[in-house]
């Protein structure tokens, strides 16, 4: 296991992105923090729910398409960013091994027992398989990812869309910087569709994406001994169409002041007052195509799921 990210590091981060958020106006926190071991958990549980269908439609194209995909990349080494419980790497996994060419697997995540957990899981399933797990920001480390092999940086699930245009490109050209000649990414978007069908997938039913929501509180009042009163903040998850982004939100029931003791800060709610917590941007797939080549990247090919809910893009650096 490498660690690029201590536990001093990210509580240092932290404590500058809450300052920040929580003083600036409209208040927000950057969405990394959702994910301590029951943000992880509480993730996996929207993965399966009826309403959310990003993962069930990844998950379909990896299932039709996964062989073609290794035949392209040629690739040895399966780098993934955000890997969470690397559920879906399996699939990619097996299709490398298929192809025989896979040798090394380096999933990347800040949440480190998840990883810990999934690393060990597949260290089981697959003895001859080198597994390198890196606990580490992919805003900041991926100049510090094994170099060996030809590898392919697979970014699933849509998490670029948790980054807003302006880090979306840093990250692109980050990402271009640390890539060798042969290697590709494997980038998972999802697609603008209907804003129906978009906010159900982000305000569930049964209640599961407002405890993820809410549970960015849960981490503040534990790590920086902050005194939210989490189910005093409604969840909230609109349709943002000139952005073309989800947004999740937590509104005051109340007018309120919170107190975050590690920072010496004070903060006050006014009663509807919202704290943006996240938002997942949406795609078209011309638009992702040039976006792509503006940050130099050469689209190689493309899969979508049924309905054209859900895009896998394969691309190159270019030079
Ligand atoms: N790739 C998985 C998990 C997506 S959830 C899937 O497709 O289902 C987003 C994952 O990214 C979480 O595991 C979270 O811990 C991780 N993550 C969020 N911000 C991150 C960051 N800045 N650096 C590294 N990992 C991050
Ligand atoms: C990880 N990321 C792609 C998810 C998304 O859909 O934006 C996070 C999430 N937020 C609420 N539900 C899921």
């Amino acid at each position: 296991m490498e660690v690029h990210l201590t536990p001093a590091d990210l509580r240092a981060t932290m404590e500058r992105d809450v300052r920040d958020g929580l003083t600036t106006s409209p208040k927000c926190l950057p969405p990394v923090y959702f994910y301590d071991e029951r943000g992880s958990r509480l993730f996996d549980q929207i993965t399966r729910l009826e309403e959310y269908y990003p993962t069930r439609s990844e998950r379909w194209i990896l299932d039709h398409h996964a062989g073609e995909i290794a035949q392209l990349a040629k690739a040895d080494t399966l780098v993934e960013l955000g890997a969470g419980t690397c559920d879906k790497s399996r699939i990619l996994l097996d299709a490398m091994g298929a192809n025989g060419t896979l040798e090394r697997f380096v999933p990347l995540d800040v949440s480190e027992e998840v990883l810990v957990e999934a690393a060990e899981a597949l260290v089981t399933e697959h003895p001859a398989l080198e597994v390198r797990a890196a606990v580490g920001d992919f805003h900041r480390h991926l100049g510090l990812l094994p170099r060996e092999g030809r590898r392919m940086f697979a970014f699933l699930g849509g998490t670029i869309g948790n980054l807003d245009p302006a880090e979306r490109r840093r990250f692109l050209a980050e990402l271009d910087c640390a890539m060798d000649p042969g290697d590709c990414l494997l980038l998972g978007t999802d697609l603008v569709k209907d804003p129906a069908r978009l906010v159900a997938a982000y305000d569930d039913a049964a209640g599961v994406t407002a405890e993820f929501n809410r549970n960015v509180l849960h981490v503040l009042n534990r790590e920086l001994g902050a005194d939210f009163a989490p189910d005093q903040f409604a969840h909230v998850a609109l349709w943002n169409a000139g952005e073309q982004w989800i947004e999740m939100r937590l509104r005051s029931e109340r007018d309120t002041t919170v107190h975050v003791r590690a920072l010496d800060l004070t903060v006050h709610f006014a009663a509807g007052e919202e704290l943006r917590t996240e938002i997942s941007c949406k795609f078209t797939p011309t638009g992702l195509e040039d976006e792509l080549l503006a940050c130099g990247f050469v689209t190689q090919a493309t899969w979508r799921s049924p309905g054209d809910e859900f895009q896998l893009t394969l691309a190159t650096p270019y030079c």
